[in-house]
């Protein structure tokens, strides 16, 4: 019966009506959470970038492609959630202006410039209900604890989710994952090698235990 809002998937960011700026997230982590957290009879939103993933069952999709249109999502439904967990790899940056036509080529070097974008979990995390929990996922490729425990301190996480996409087994759209669960008291727990769903099963687990139910909803 909680509340859970996940997001999962790449943003795309375009830059004319034929390209996009975008990066190698397949979604199979947050689905599998969305997935897991429906089974044991949550109400699941699951607000997606682009996947070629199918909806899981029981789960209310909401699709969107850009950080705008994921942070306009989650925003208006982070007040709902009892449980929130944020999967999505947002783009960072995207194009500064967005042409309506094709750009055409031209001799020498193209110079792009990018503008920032919302940062989703922070403005959830500075504005959180008191008894709202909130993960959020680090990806890292060096310093990851070091990386992930400032991610968790300045989005005002309960939880955050660290792994690196280049180690074996744990890239993207791998159907495994190694991760390093580290919470806001100060423990990391590292978890071996194995599927995404079972990564999933394993979160909500440590999630509901520090943080039962009765509590949380
Ligand atoms: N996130 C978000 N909005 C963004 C960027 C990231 O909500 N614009 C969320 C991700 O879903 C993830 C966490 O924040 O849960 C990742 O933290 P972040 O510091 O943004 O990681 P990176 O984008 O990887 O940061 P950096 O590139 O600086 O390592």
């Amino acid at each position: 019966g909680a509340s859970v809002l996940v997001t999962a998937g790449p943003t795309c960011e375009p830059l004319d009506p034929v390209r996009v700026f975008t990066n190698r997230s397949t979604g199979t982590m947050g689905y599998a959470i969305a997935e897991a957290a429906a089974a044991r009879g949550a109400d699941v939103v699951l607000v997606s970038g682009p996947t070629t993933l199918d909806a899981p069952d029981g789960v209310d999709v909401v699709q969107v492609e850009t950080a705008e249109e994921m942070n306009e999502a989650v925003q208006a439904r982070r007040d709902d959630a009892d449980l929130v967990f944020m999967a999505a790899a947002v783009a960072d940056y995207a194009p500064a202006e967005t042409s309506p036509t094709k750009h055409k080529k031209e001799e020498g070097d193209l110079v792009l410039h990018l503008r920032r974008t919302p940062d989703i979990l922070k403005t959830v995390g500075a504005n959180r209900r008191p008894d709202q929990v909130l993960v959020g996922f680090a990806l890292e490729t060096n310093d990851g604890p070091e990386n992930a425990r400032r991610k968790l301190e300045e989005k005002n996480l309960d939880w955050i989710v660290l792994n690196n996409p280049t180690e074996e087994g744990a890239g993207f759209g791998a159907s495994t994952n190694r991760v390093t669960l580290l919470s806001r008291e100060g423990t990391s727990e590292e978890l071996p090698l194995m599927s995404k769903s079972d990564v999933a099963e394993a979160l909500l687990d440590r999630v509901l235990h520090a943080h039962p139910p009765e509590s949380s909803a």
